[in-house]
Order: structure tokens, then sequence, then C-alpha cells
């Protein structure tokens, strides 16, 4: 049985994926989920799995380099999956030394620790251990409205806070696989949207508002463009990438769907609108008149568009949910789910661990 040590897995990104490997893999892996829960942790997005054998949860902070080197010590791990991050730009932009900690530091911590767990006397490393650095197209930069696309040989030309701590701790899986050969992956995947995505993220937070009649808020003229992804196809490109990928290497992960922000928005309101049964009062909340323009976000990037060519040809992945669909059911999905929003919201879903987990 292989061990997977994921980090950030009570994340948007993360949780997804591990319900994701539960579902191909059944009860032939065991994964150990790491988070220290921040505000984005929410231990409620793993509530249909959390008694299962094969799952262990601990809460740990990437940052205590100590705790990492344990958790490797008590535990045989197989395959390292690392999600934990700061991931909202707009906190970067308020506030960036959390993001140079978590991101830069947590990273080089979690490097160290697999280092620790996995390096022979020689100085190779055991069969079959891998790690799995998981990062962003926002590493990239900025492109032109007309400007092509991001290859995985593009520079690197961060902006925020955000994408320069994102493209810095590439750079130090980076130089790990070429100082001592470490055996990892990059991933820069697109924009993610799907269920369980924290309502401070365009998406999420567009359909909460235009449920309850709040103002929509688009930042600049609205017409930045990001290439998105439906959150089960970014999963089962890191699988793909761990397992079939060449070691070493990085790859970009996207489907070709970009979409001015305008656009989203639009697209949002007119599904609202065409899923919400005759006689739900929310149908008349939802509405154009929403809309409300307000101060560009700080160094906002333009574009963003992934080249998937080397992940199609060399792995094999492809998305399999385009964006027509990937809206209806990530919308299905938060109306399935309005007690999850809710208690977001509200700032119930944080007490989650002490009424849940604390006593195990
Ligand atoms: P998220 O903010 O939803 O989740 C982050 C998770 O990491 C949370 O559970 C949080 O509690 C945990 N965490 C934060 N700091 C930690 C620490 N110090 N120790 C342990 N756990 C900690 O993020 P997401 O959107 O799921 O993104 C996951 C990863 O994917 C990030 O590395 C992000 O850069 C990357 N990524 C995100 C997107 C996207 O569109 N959301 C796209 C490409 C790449
Ligand atoms: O590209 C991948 C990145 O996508 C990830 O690395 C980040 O972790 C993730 O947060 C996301 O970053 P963005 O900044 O692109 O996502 P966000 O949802 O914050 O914003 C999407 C676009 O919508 C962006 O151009 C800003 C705009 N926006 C956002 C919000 C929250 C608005 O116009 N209004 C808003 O209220």
């Amino acid at each position: 049985m292989k061990t997977y040590l994921v980090t950030g897995g009570a994340g948007f990104i993360g949780s997804n994926y591990i319900h994701y490997m539960f579902k191909k893999y059944g009860d032939t892996i065991h994964i150990i989920n790491v988070d220290c829960l921040t505000y984005a942790g929410n231990l409620e997005n793993l509530k249909d799995i959390e008694d299962k054998e094969n799952y262990t949860f601990i809460k740990a902070d990437i940052c205590d380099g100590e705790r990492m080197i344990q958790i490797f010590e008590e535990n045989d791990i197989d395959r390292v999956v690392h999600f934990a991050a700061e991931s909202h730009v707009d906190r970067s932009i308020k506030n960036p030394d959390v993001f140079v900690k978590t991101n830069v530091l947590g990273t080089l911590n979690m490097l160290n620790a697999a280092k620790n767990a996995w390096e022979l006397p020689d100085g190779t490393f055991k069969e079959g251990k891998k790690f799995l650095h998981v990062s962003t197209d926002e590493v990239y930069g900025s492109l032109t409205e007309d400007g092509g696309y991001f290859y995985e040989t593009t520079p690197y030309a961060p902006h925020s806070p955000y994408s320069a701590s994102k493209a810095s701790s590439d750079m130090l899986v980076k130089a790990y696989m070429d100082t001592y050969h470490f055996p990892a992956n990059i991933t820069n995947c697109s924009n993610n949207y799907g269920p369980y995505q924290f309502p401070e993220k365009l998406i999420p937070l567009i359909i909460n508002n235009a449920l309850h009649g709040k103002k929509l808020p688009v930042y600049g003229d609205g017409k930045n463009v990001r290439d998105w992804l439906y959150v089960e196809d970014h999963a089962k490109g890191i699988d793909m990438v761990q397992e079939k990928g060449r070691l070493f290497e990085t790859y970009n992960i996207g489907g070709h769907n970009e979409k001015q922000n305008i656009e989203i928005i639009h697209i949002i309101l007119d599904t609202l609108q065409e899923m919400l049964p005759e006689g739900d009062p929310r149908k008349a909340l939802v509405s154009e008149d929403l809309i409300t323009y307000v101060e560009d976000r700080k160094g906002h990037d333009r574009r963003y568009a992934i080249a998937p060519d080397k992940i199609k040809a060399e792995v094999g992945w492809y998305p399999e949910t385009c964006f027509a669909e990937g809206i209806r059911k990530t919308i299905k999905w938060y109306f399935e789910h309005e007690d999850w929003m809710d208690r977001i919201t509200s700032g119930d879903y944080q007490k989650y661990y002490e009424d849940m987990y604390s006593h195990r």
C-alpha cells in the first residue's frame, strides 16, 4: 500500500484531490493529510472520508521543520503532494509576510524533511519515492491579450507577492532536483474552480453574492483573462504526472479555456437563472444590476493562458470537463451545500476541528 503525505488537504484543491484519489484507488492507498487549518482550511470538506482507516489527519504547520521531520520518521511516506500555501493574491498584497513564510520556508521544510527520510548514505534516494510540488501559472507573469501562451520554458516573471513566493518555492524545488537529484516534479496550473472553493475567489464569490442579491465586484475593466480548469481535472493531472511523468520535469496544466472575468460573471448569472426553479425567491435577486465595477487590483495581471502540450504528449492528460458542464456542476454543488457556505460566512466552520477531532 502506497502512503501519500498530502499537505494542505483541507483546502480547496487538496480536498478535491483526496476525494479523487480515494475514488480512483480505494483502499489500496493511505493518505496522511497535514494541514494547520488556516482560515482556508476546512475539515468539513473531508467529512465523508474522515473515518476511513486509510486516511489520517494531522494538524501541523509546515513552517515547523522539526515536526515535518518527525512525521516522516513516524510514517514510511512514498509520495508527497505539496499543496499547502497561502493562495489568495489580494491577501498577499495586504500582508506579504505570511506568504513568504508559508510558501517559501514551508516548502523548504517539506523538501528537507523528505530528503532527510529518503536519502541513502551514498547520496542517492530510496527507490520509488516521489515529491510533487503544486504550483501556479502566475509564476510566468502576465500575457498581453493576443500574446501567446505559457510554456514550461517561459521565463519566470511574477508580479504579486503571492506569485513571487510561489516562484521562489518552485526555484527551491528545482535547486533540490539539480543539486541533490531529489526525486520531484513541479506542476504549474491555471485557475481552478469547482466544489469546496473558498468564497474569496471569483467564481464562488459571484455565485454566493448573486444568490443573496449582493453586489458583484468587478476589478478594473473586467477584461482580465484567466484560463479556467475544473478542479477534478487538476487532481487527475497531478496524479498522472506523479505516476507517468518523467521525474525532475515541470508540467503545465490548463485546458485552453480562456475567459474574461466579466464573461464569467455573465455566464454565472445566466446559469443561475436557468437552474433556479420557478418560484424560488432567489430568482428575483439574481440580476445584472448587481454588477459593480470597483478599483482595480494593484499590479493586476492581464491574461494567463497555459499551453498544455507537454502534459498531453508525455502523460496523456487532457481536461475532461468543459466549462459549460463544469460551471453547472459547480453551481449545483453550491445549491446542494448551502449549509457549507453558511458555516463559512458565519465562521462556524472553524469550530469543526474542536468539535469533531480534538478529542480523538
Ligand atoms: P487554499 O487556500 O484553498 O488551501 C490551502 C490549504 O493549505 C488550507 O487548507 C490551509 O489550511 C493550508 N495551509 C496554509 N498554510 C499552511 C501551513 N503553514 N501549514 C499547513 N497547512 C497550511 O488553496 P488552493 O486554492 O487549494 O491551492 C492549493 C495549492 O494549489 C496552492 O499551493 C496554490 O498555490 C496552488 N494552485 C492553486 C490554484 C487555484 O486556482 N486555486 C491554481 C494553481 C495552483
Ligand atoms: O492562476 C492560478 C491562480 O488562480 C492561483 O495560483 C491562485 O491561488 C488563485 O487564487 C487564482 O488567482 P487569481 O487572482 O487569478 O484568482 P481570483 O479568483 O482571486 O481572481 C480571478 C480574477 O477575477 C482576477 O482577474 C481578479 C478578478 N476578481 C477577483 C475577485 C475576488 C474580480 O474582478 N473581483 C473579485 O471580487
